[in-house]
C-alpha cells in the first residue's frame, strides 16, 4: 500500500477508534464494560470496518451513515477472537500483543464479554445509525450481519475449524472452513457499505466475490504467517496451528504451494475490481499488502 493510500487508510482507523471509545461507554457493571472495551480498543488492523467504509463511499454514503455498522462489525470480530481464544477453542495467551482477554479478565468474563458484544454490536446499529437511513436498508444490514455472525457463518467456520484438528479433511472441506470462518465477515463488510450505498445487485455480487477471494487468502496467509513469524510480529503466540494439528492450507499443501494459492487469489480479488471499474485505493491496497507480505515471506 502506498504512503497515500496507508494515510487515508489510517484515517479511518482513528475515526473508527475515536467512534467506539466515544460510544462504549462504562456503565454498571463496570466489569463487563471494561473486558468488552480491552477487546475492542486493544489495537488490531481494523480491516473489516475500514473495507465497510471504503465500499460505502464508493457509492458516496456520508461516513456517519456507514460507521456504526462498520464499528458493529468490528464488534463481532472481537467478539469472534475473544471466543476462539478462549482455552476451550485455540487457547492463545495473547491477542494484537497483549494478553488476550481471559489472561486479563478470567474465562468466565471473557465468554461474557463475547456473548455482550454479539448483541451490543446489532443493537448499536439501531442506535447509532442516523434516521437519514430508512428502516427497510436497516433491516438488510441486520438480516446480513446475523447470517454472518451465526450458523450461516462465523459458528459453523469455527465448529468445522476445530472438528478439523488431528485428522485429514478434503479440500472441499478446508474451503468450506475459510469461506466460513472467515471470508463470510469479509463478506459482510462490503455487502453493509453496499447496502447502505444503495448499490444494484451486480455490483454487490461482484464486491462479494472480491471478498470471497480476498478472505481465503488472507486467512492462507494468516495460516502461513503462523509458521514464519514470532509473537512481535503477529502479536499472538506463532506456531499454534502445528502445535493444535489445525488443518490449514500450509499443513495440508506446504508453505510453498501456500504462498502460490495466496498470490493466486489476489489476481483474481484485482481482477474483480478492475474488471468491473472498481476504483478502490483501498481495496487495491489491501490486497498489495498480502502479496507484498508472502513475498518478504521466508
Ligand atoms: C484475525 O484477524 C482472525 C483471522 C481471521 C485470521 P485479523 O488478522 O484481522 O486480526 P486483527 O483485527 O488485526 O487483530
Ligand atoms: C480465526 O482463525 C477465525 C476466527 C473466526 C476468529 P484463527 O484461529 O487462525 O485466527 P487467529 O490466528 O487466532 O487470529
Ligand atoms: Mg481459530
Ligand atoms: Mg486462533
Ligand atoms: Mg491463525
Amino acid at each position: 500500500m502506498n504512503e497515500n493510500v496507508k494515510s487515508k487508510f489510517n484515517g479511518y482507523i482513528n475515526t473508527i477508534n475515536e467512534f467506539i471509545d466515544k460510544n462504549v461507554e462504562v456503565l454498571y457493571p463496570e466489569k463487563i464494560y471494561e473486558s468488552m472495551r480491552y477487546s475492542l480498543l486493544a489495537g488490531g488492523k481494523r480491516l473489516r470496518p475500514v473495507i465497510a467504509i471504503e465500499t460505502a463511499s464508493l457509492f458516496n454514503v456520508p461516513l456517519e451513515n456507514i460507521l456504526p455498522a462498520a464499528c458493529a462489525i468490528e464488534m463481532l470480530h472481537c467478539q469472534s477472537l475473544i471466543h476462539d481464544d478462549l482455552p476451550c477453542m485455540d487457547d492463545d495467551d495473547f491477542r494484537r500483543g497483549k494478553p488476550s482477554n481471559h489472561k486479563m479478565f478470567g474465562e468466565a468474563t471473557a465468554v461474557l464479554a463475547g456473548d455482550a458484544l454479539l448483541s451490543y454490536a446489532p443493537k448499536f446499529i439501531i442506535d447509532k445509525t442516523p434516521k437519514t437511513v430508512s428502516s427497510d436498508v436497516l433491516i438488510n444490514v441486520l438480516k446480513e450481519f446475523f447470517t454472518a455472525a451465526g450458523v450461516d457463518g462465523i459458528i459453523s467456520g469455527q465448529i468445522v475449524d476445530l472438528d478439523s484438528e488431528k485428522k485429514k479433511i478434503s479440500k472441499e472441506v478446508l474451503h468450506y472452513l475459510y469461506e466460513y470462518k472467515t471470508a463470510k465477515l469479509f463478506k459482510l463488510a462490503v455487502r453493509t457499505g453496499a447496502i447502505i450505498g444503495h448499490a444494484d445487485d451486480e455490483v454487490t455480487e461482484k464486491l462479494t466475490l472480491f471478498a470471497q477471494y480476498y478472505g481465503h487468502a488472507f486467512q492462507i496467509y494468516d495460516d502461513l504467517l503462523d509458521v514464519t513469524s514470532t509473537l512481535e510480529e503477529i502479536g499472538k503466540t506463532p506456531g499454534k496451528d502445528e502445535k493444535s494439528e489445525k488443518s490449514t492450507y500450509v499443513s495440508m499443501f506446504g508453505c510453498a504451494e501456500a504462498k502460490k494459492q495466496i498470490l493466486f487469489l489476489c489476481s483474481q480479488a484485482c481482477d474483480i475490481l478492475n474488471g468491473n471499474g472498481i476504483k478502490s485505493d483501498i481495496l487495491n491496497g489491501i490486497v498489495s499488502d498480502i502479496v507484498e507480505g508472502v513475498m518478504k515471506c521466508s
